[in-house]
């Protein structure tokens, strides 16, 4: 009898659920909102993204082709709005920003507990963003040239004039040194010692696809379960770091990279705040200082999960726009030439133009760029939007758009462009409205720093066009390697 009962009570809860996604799957079709095909039950659209070649970001820009500015598609039953019309983003990211304000979460949220910016919303987020702020206006980052000039130093005693090298690999080093020493004052030098340890866990958290292991791929399809998946990753990180105690060196278990780092960030913390004498300028300490003279404060788990987040934010995207610089310099001479030029004259302004073309044609980390509607209903150009929907901005889309960027072909190489007024969103390099990259100043600092110095010293060798293909999409769009030949000038 009991079984029969239990049996009715499952048999139930499921009709309801089938019911109920039966629902969610009309999403787009009642607000009259197009969606690509051969969506499937339970899974949405997130199996064809999974398996698409060319990567998530052009599969999106391909549907935009297909579609629309604006369309959805479901993420397991999650509606995803995809827009490439800047009006409508411009109220999302800006004009509505209070009904906006969080990202699509991950399951990295519920791994190391982040407690971070990316992670957090609302009044938290809020909190922590008007904290963190001044840590990276101009004057607190000049204090900090001098160590990413030391970084520099030494990726120069490498950079060498007589075969072809991944310059890739060597900014990779750099930009990981000197995150280590502005964000969390560790005196590293990885560029001499490629085998560390930070170098090869962060690279390990970078180049790990969260989206494409199992777990991350059930909380997609299930984002109400995401904490029970967490629970499991956890559990199975605990049981290997057990038996790394318990067999010592017979055995080696590998520890979840993030949370091996997340460990360590906290011993740096503790010998910092425990030692007055270990002070020094950097991003920690401008957010301990920060936290502790202000009304507002960070509490200790915030503090490290910032710094976690900026190792990991600050290293890879910064090391892929001067890639993408350096790729572009190589292929473009007189764009070269003209800039050796300007930077001999001490001018900065062809500088600016030059990345902010660079990022506009190789934009990196695109699908960061989403916010998550945060009310019950938000009413955007017409449409009305309900609580738990993402609206996932398609930058290709706009950064190549001929409207917004016309009239110079937008597949062509032309810094130019930037100095006409262009629509607020038709720039998406560094994101939008409050939550924008907070790192923006620091990175362009850093890669000003470093092309000025490479192209005082060194003319880029002319190359074959498709030099870094194939590109790779993780949490950033970045290419393989970027192979280049260097001439003292
Ligand atoms: C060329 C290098 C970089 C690029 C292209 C880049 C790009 C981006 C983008 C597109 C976003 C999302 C913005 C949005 O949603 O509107 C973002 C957010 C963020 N970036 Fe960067 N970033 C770079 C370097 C850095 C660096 C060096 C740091 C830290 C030291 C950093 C820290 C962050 C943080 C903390 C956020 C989240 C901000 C928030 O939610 O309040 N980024 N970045």
């Amino acid at each position: 009898m009991l079984t029969l009962i239990l049996f009715t009570c499952v048999l139930y809860i499921l009709f309801i659920y089938y019911f109920n996604l039966r629902k969610r799957y009309q999403y787009f079709e009642r607000q009259q909102i197009p969606t690509p095909s051969y969506g499937q039950f339970f899974f949405g659209h997130l199996k064809q993204l999974w398996q698409t070649k060319s990567g998530y970001s052009r599969q999106l820009q391909e549907w935009t082709r297909q579609l629309g500015s604006i369309y959805g598609f479901y993420e397991g039953s999650t509606p995803v709005y995809v827009v490439s019309n800047v009006d409508f983003l411009h109220e999302v990211f800006v004009k509505q920003f209070s009904n906006f304000h969080a990202r699509k979460s991950s399951i990295q949220t519920h791994l190391i507990k982040a407690k971070h910016l990316v992670e957090s919303h609302g009044s938290n987020w809020k909190r922590q963003r008007q904290i963190i702020n001044p840590t990276f206006t101009s004057l607190k980052l000049k204090t900090m040239s001098p160590l990413i000039d030391n970084s520099i130093e030494e990726l120069v005693k490498k950079l060498n004039t007589d075969k072809l090298f991944n310059i890739y690999l060597l900014y990779k080093r750099l930009t990981m040194d000197v995150i280590c020493r502005c964000a969390f004052g560790i005196d590293t030098n990885m560029q001499d010692d490629p085998d560390n340890i930070y170098l090869h866990k962060i690279g390990q958290i970078i180049s790990t696809d969260f989206e494409k292991l199992h777990l991350s791929k059930l909380c997609r399809v299930i984002p109400k379960l995401s904490w029970i998946f967490a629970q499991i990753f956890l559990f199975r990180n605990n049981f290997n770091r057990l038996m790394n105690f318990i067999c010592g060196h017979l055995m080696k278990f590998e520890e979840l990279p993030n949370l091996w780092l997340f460990n360590r960030i906290q011993n740096v913390i503790d010998m910092r705040s425990t030692n007055i004498e270990q002070r020094r300028i950097d991003l920690l300490q401008l957010m301990l200082d920060a936290s502790a003279e202000g009304k507002e404060k960070l509490s200790y788990e915030e503090v490290k999960s910032n710094v976690f987040l900026f190792l990991l934010a600050g290293y890879e995207t910064t090391a892929t726009a001067l890639a993408y610089c350096t790729y572009v310099l190589a292929k473009y001479q007189n764009i070269q030439g003209k800039l050796q030029m300007e930077i001999d004259a001490e001018n900065d302004e062809y500088l600016d133009l030059f990345i902010k073309e660079v990022l506009r044609m190789y934009p990196i980390p695109i699908q960061t760029i989403n916010r998550r509607c945060m009310i019950d209903e938000a009413s955007v150009c017409g449409y009305k939007i309900h609580q738990g929907s993402i609206i996932q901005a398609d930058i290709y889309s706009i950064h190549y758009d001929p409207i917004l960027w016309g009239p110079h072909p937008t597949n062509e190489f032309y810094p130019e462009r930037h100095l006409e007024q262009r629509h607020p969103m038709a720039y998406l390099a560094f994101g939008q409205g409050p939550r924008n990259c907070i790192g923006m100043r620091f990175a362009l600092l850093e890669i000003k720093l470093v092309l000025r110095r490479l192209l005082k010293e060194y003319t880029i060798v002319q190359i074959n066009e498709e030099i870094f293909y194939p590109i790779r999409e993780t949490a950033v769009i970045r290419p393989n390697e970027i192979q280049i030949q260097l001439r003292k000038r």
